[in-house]
């Protein structure tokens, strides 16, 4: 059976693991009370995994766009292929949104980024306090839209390995 090619598994888990970090990062950072240390740390943290995960995520959708991913099995049913695309389409818009939403966030409330601490990033937009808590609405939401998303990927993946025994899940094992 057709399946994934190696860069492209590469990237889905490796993206996977690092958008699950920073996840978990970012709910754990935001329920630290006051301003400490550590939750400063957490936050330069949870926006360095963000900024790798956009670059990333720019490289994958660079290989998509290049490369077709493998056909369904022929007896998958039409509706079934639609639902797929549409949710795979829609797993890129949220994975290059987010950080985006993010980093827009960060700057409307005047923190710039400094990658891994060295490296300062472009400040694209003057501090914003209007802007500010719209940013970080859209923040929130976009994840808990990915948090559904996922949810959804993770079951059809789950159905096509046990319930359907298709191997579609196997072409995306390394
Ligand atoms: C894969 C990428 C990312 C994911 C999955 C993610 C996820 C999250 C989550 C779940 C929260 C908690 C939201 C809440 O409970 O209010 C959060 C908060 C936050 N994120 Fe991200 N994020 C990502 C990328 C980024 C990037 C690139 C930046 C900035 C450069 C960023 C900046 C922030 C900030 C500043 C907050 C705190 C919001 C607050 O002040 O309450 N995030 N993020």
């Amino acid at each position: 059976m057709e399946r994934y090619t190696k860069p492209a598994v590469l990237l889905h888990w490796l993206i996977a693991l690092l958008i699950i970090s920073a996840f978990g990062l970012g709910l754990t950072m935001v329920d630290i009370p006051g301003l400490t240390p550590t939750k400063l740390k957490y936050f330069s943290w949870h926006k360095w995994l963000g900024v790798t995960v956009l670059a990333l995520v720019c490289v994958r959708l660079l290989w998509r766009l290049t490369h077709k991913a493998p056909a369904y099995p022929a007896n998958m049913p039409g509706w079934q292929q639609s639902a797929a695309h549409g949710l795979h389409l829609g797993l890129y818009v949220l994975m290059f949104a987010i950080p985006v939403s993010g980093y827009f966030y960060s700057l409307a409330a005047g923190v710039p980024v400094v990658y891994l601490g060295v490296v300062p990033l472009p400040v694209l937009i003057a501090p914003n306090p209007e802007w500010k808590p719209l940013l970080k609405a859209t923040h929130y939401w976009l994840n808990m839209t990915l948090l559904a998303a996922f949810a959804l990927h993770v079951l059809a993946a789950l159905k096509h390995q046990f319930i359907d025994r298709d191997n579609i899940f196997k072409r995306m094992l390394p």
